[in-house]
């Protein structure tokens, strides 16, 4: 187990367009797991391989679902993956919401993105696969990607920039806002 060193904004390496991978040696799944340990390490959903300093075209994604208390984890629902040469084919729909970077610890901002995304991508066997993800995989899909491209959620976020703890505030007001809302139409009928 190793954890790397995420780089942060401002950083040049995030900045740069990154290779493709030619051959999935023995030091690519070594830096695959490493990327792994890394993500769990700090709490994120996915992370590409330039945030560790390596500008090479590789995401690793987990976007497994909490299981419900109680129940264990099953296979079916896992969304893990890793995705070499990932290339986005196709995109529908639209999600707004909040996003965050391992890049950028502790800040959100507003970003929109396609709410479906089809990719295709070398697994880690050199295997050929094509993926269509929804919701939080199909952000965290166009996420990473864009990191492979030099691209931070910075440069596309709507609104300004806040930071998790704000985040938090905000949500907990509209949560009891809407309750308001339902505490007041229950009192109408
Ligand atoms: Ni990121």
């Amino acid at each position: 187990m190793a954890i790397l060193n995420v780089r942060q904004l401002g950083d040049e390496v995030l900045k740069k367009k990154c290779k493709p991978v030619r051959m999935i040696t023995p030091r690519i799944r070594q830096l695959v797991e490493d990327m792994f340990d890394t993500m769990y390490e700090s709490g994120g959903v996915g992370l590409a391989a330039p945030q560790v300093g390596i500008l090479k075209r590789i995401v690793v994604i987990d976007c497994t679902p909490e299981p419900e208390p109680g129940t264990e984890p099953k296979e079916e629902d896992a969304l893990k993956f890793v995705m070499i040469n990932p290339v986005i084919t196709e995109t529908s729909g639209e999600q707004t919401g909040y996003e965050g970077c391992l890049s950028y610890v502790g800040m959100s901002g507003v970003v929109t993105r396609p709410d479906q995304v089809t990719v295709e991508f070398t697994g880690l066997d050199g295997e050929t696969c094509t993926l269509t993800g929804e919701g939080l995989l199909a952000r965290a899909i166009c996420h990473e990607c864009d990191h492979l491209d030099g691209i931070m959620y910075t440069q596309k976020v709507e609104g300004e920039i806040i930071t998790n703890e704000e985040l938090e505030r905000r949500l907990e007001e509209a949560k009891k806002n809407e309750e308001n809302a339902m505490n007041a139409e229950n009192a109408e009928a």
